[in-house]
């Protein structure tokens, strides 16, 4: 593998000082924890690389012919990771977007190892605070129709967390505006896709 030097002119040059257009080579798939602002940030991000935005609970909601909480009831959960399954591997066939994933679609095997064979993965993370109010706003996620959601975002912190630690980007959500961490995000894309350009030289 080559070192990254400054003047080398093979290196695609993708920093705000020399803006070009960030093009990403795959699709990019958003995963983490409910809450966190996968769809908010990647539908930001599918803008600004001028890709398009996908997100995969609407697709599972379009096969279904209904509402996740619905799947959720009429037929469990078993059901609706099958279901999650089976799109999203349909869907990383389609050209090069953004995909934002449901939070527990990286913690199915097959799925992650099709994400990792032909996506860029990216963990969103945020702190439970953040992701506590940001879910209370709604009542479709049927995970957290529960007595104590915070107990529950903290017992799925403990069991999912190692696991989104295996996407190929982390970057931590900024309580504020979308935008700074939209920055966030296309700064560790850019570096990471900027990375293995040269790992492949
Ligand atoms: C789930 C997250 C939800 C949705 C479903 C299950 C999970 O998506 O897929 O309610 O297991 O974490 P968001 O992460 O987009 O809320």
């Amino acid at each position: 593998m080559r070192r990254l030097i400054a003047s080398d002119k093979a290196i695609p040059d993708l920093t705000m000082a020399n803006p070009q257009p960030l093009r990403s080579p795959k699709t990019v798939v958003f995963v983490g924890l409910m809450g966190v602002g996968k769809t908010c940030i990647g539908r930001r991000l599918a803008q600004r690389l001028d890709i398009p935005f996908v997100d995969a609970d609407k697709e599972i909601e379009e096969a279904a012919g209904c509402s996740i909480p619905d799947i959720f009831e009429r037929h469990g959960e078993k059901y609706f990771r099958e279901g999650e399954r089976r799109v999203i591997l349909r869907l990383l066939d389609n050209p090069v977007h953004v995909l934002s994933t449901g939070g527990g679609a990286f913690m199915d095997p097959q799925t992650r190892a099709a994400i990792r064979e032909r996506a860029i993965s990216l963990w969103l993370r945020a702190d439970l605070d953040l992701m506590l109010r940001r879910v209370s706003r709604r009542n479709d996620r049927p995970l957290l129709q529960v007595a104590d959601p915070r107990a529950k975002l903290q017992e799925l912190i403990d069991l999912r967390y190692p696991v989104y630690a295996e996407a190929d980007i982390t970057v931590d959500s900024v309580d504020g505006p979308p935008d700074v961490t939209l920055e966030r995000v296309v700064g560790a894309l850019a570096a990471h896709i900027r990375r293995n350009v040269v790992a492949a030289q």
